[in-house]
């Protein structure tokens, strides 16, 4: 495979650094490196190491081993003992991958390109919302997946890791509903999001709908006639009570 050095610099890496200047012929202060240029600066290292922790959400000690816990002066930084490291070099390749042939090639030239935050968004592991409760919800139950998500909206919210809107859980209720044949989890991730998000008027529609399917016309009716008085103009809304009242 053709790589140029450009592919492998922290530039494609998308890191955005400033390469600071190591002189040409200056000693290699590393000796572990395979997929930075050997040469590579301790300020370039360190900021680009710096960005990984931003990103990531988490501490040198996430890829480096510590051969002493907790002492900080026993960090290995050049040992591939921990599975993150490695893990991360495969990242390192996959993102200088995407930003020097994948993305020019998608769209002839890029703008900026892909950075390790782009999908890291400060996790470990960049899975979205409705996909971590889900999973929560398949391995542990409707009531831990509920607790999760209080449990990582109190710590993230505002963050930008994950998305909080409406939306997130209207897909979780969704796809409980229409792919696991869930309707009584459905119902409750839509009691959450009602709870999280008394004023919107969508979130109580689609209880309504969730409700109808459900057998519970009264509540159904009730919760269309709720998501009117906070927003009269809702075209969903208004649809769902001309269904009601005709169908009747
Ligand atoms: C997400 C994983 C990850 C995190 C977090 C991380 N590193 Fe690294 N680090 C790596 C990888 C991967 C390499 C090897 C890069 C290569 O092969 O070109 C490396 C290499 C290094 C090296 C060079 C070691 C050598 O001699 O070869 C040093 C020093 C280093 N990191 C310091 C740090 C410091 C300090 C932090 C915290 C601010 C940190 N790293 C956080 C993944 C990480
Ligand atoms: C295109 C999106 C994307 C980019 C860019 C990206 N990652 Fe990842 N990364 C992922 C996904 C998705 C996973 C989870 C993979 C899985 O669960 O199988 C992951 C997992 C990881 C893990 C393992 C975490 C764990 O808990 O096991 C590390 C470490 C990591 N990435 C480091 C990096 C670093 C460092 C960069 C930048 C050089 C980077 N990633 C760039 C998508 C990305």
């Amino acid at each position: 495979m053709k790589r140029s050095v450009f592919v492998l610099s922290t530039a494609a890496l998308g890191l955005g650094l400033l390469v600071s200047g190591t002189p040409a012929g200056a000693q290699e202060e590393y000796k572990n490196l395979q997929i930075l240029p050997k040469d590579t600066g301790k300020q370039e290292l360190l900021q680009t190491m710096r960005a990984f922790t931003d990103a990531l959400g988490v501490r040198c000690d996430f890829c480096h081993l510590e051969r002493v816990p907790g002492d900080h002066n026993s960090m290995d930084w050049a040992s591939d003992d921990l599975e993150h490291k490695q893990i991360a070099r495969g990242m390192m390749k996959m993102t200088a991958s995407i930003n020097g042939d994948l993305l020019p090639e998608a769209t002839g030239e890029h703008d900026g390109g892909v950075q390790c935050v782009t999908c890291h968004r400060g996790l470990p592991n960049p899975r979205t919302l409705d996909q971590v409760l889900l999973r929560t919800a398949e391995r542990d139950g409707i009531e831990t997946a509920i607790a999760k998500y209080r449990e990582l909206r109190e710590r993230f919210y505002g963050t930008g890791s994950y998305d909080f809107s409406t939306g997130s859980l209207g897909k979780v209720a969704q796809t409980l509903a229409q792919e696991k044949g869930d309707l009584a989890g459905a119902l409750q991730i839509v009691d959450l999001n009602v709870e999280m998000n008394p004023e919107n008027a969508e979130v109580f529609v689609m209880r309504a709908e969730l409700q109808a399917a459900n057998g519970d016309d009264v509540g159904a009716r009730a919760s269309v006639e709720h998501a009117l008085e906070l927003d009269p103009e809702n075209r969903h809304a208004k649809r769902m009570l001309q269904q009601m009242d005709g169908g009747k």
